[in-house]
């Protein structure tokens, strides 16, 4: 029997993806996990994070039974792709930053990459650009600071347009940038506050609907949603389990990753 698609962050950054299921697959059911005992990922080492984000993964998926695992997370999918693949059994789809359709859709050929610290500094990163945006320059902002503002959003508070203002604010010293990945899932929930803290009008991309058409192709008996759907933690936290509800999911069970 088919199970939901699950999807997997370090917190509530995937739930921009689950949006995006939500428009492509609306009769799919989902299930979502988050390592919230270990947010942010953005800042961790990659050592470390590699054996932590395949036990939360191999947990949440015994724990879902599900047929697919959505890897929600720019940091994740960056770093441990492989490792996932590999102790899986099931399809695994990544996110990356659309460093691609970026390339595709700017005039000037300035591009602003939005991310953790770890993903503007990750080789990964630095082959996606070399590939599809060899001839563009493209401005690596660390933004960190929004993760947590994205959480707090979430979690039923208004995000503080101030730090937004500051975190975007490199991304406004060349005037020619026109094009913005959103290259953290958590962004795309600010959508709306960093286009109002914009000084001009750019174009802003997010991997969001990329993902959810990978998804479909991927995934071809897909399980119906019945009310709400299970999630998961690893940490308790009753204000991050009201947010999942307002998505649609069920008060979260513990994880217990090895
Ligand atoms: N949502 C994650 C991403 O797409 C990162 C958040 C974190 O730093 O944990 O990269």
């Amino acid at each position: 029997m088919a199970g939901p698609i699950l999807v997997f962050d370090s917190g509530v950054g995937g739930l921009s993806v689950v949006q995006a299921l939500r428009r492509r697959l609306p009769e799919a059911a989902l299930a979502y996990a988050c390592d919230n005992a270990m947010l942010p990922y953005g800042q961790r080492e990659d050592a470390w994070l590699v054996p932590r984000i395949r036990a939360v993964c191999e947990a949440a998926v015994a724990a879902s039974g599900c047929s697919a695992l959505v890897v929600a997370c720019n940091t994740a999918s960056t770093l441990a792709l492989d490792a996932l693949r590999t102790c899986l059994a099931i399809p695994v789809v990544g996110t990356v930053p659309a460093i691609k359709p970026a390339a595709q859709m700017s005039r000037t050929r300035h591009l602003g990459l939005l991310a953790t610290s770890a993903t503007v500094s990750r080789p990964y990163t630095r082959q996606l650009i070399q590939d599809f945006a060899a001839d563009c320059r493209v401005t690596r902002v660390a933004a960190d600071a929004l993760v947590t503002e994205a959480e707090r959003l979430v979690a039923g508070e208004l995000p503080d347009r101030a730090t937004l203002r500051q975190a975007l604010s490199p991304l406004w010293k060349d005037p020619e940038l026109d094009t913005v990945v959103l290259g953290c899932t958590h962004f795309p929930l600010l959508a709306s506050w960093l286009v109002e803290e914009a000084p001009r009008q750019v174009t802003w991309i997010d991997s969001g609907e990329a993902i959810a058409r990978r998804v479909a192709q991927v995934v071809t008996a897909l399980a119906p949603r019945q009310g709400s759907e299970p999630s998961f933690i690893t940490a308790p936290d009753e204000r991050l389990g009201r947010g999942l509800a307002t998505f649609g999911f069920a008060p979260p069970r513990l994880l217990h990753p090895a």
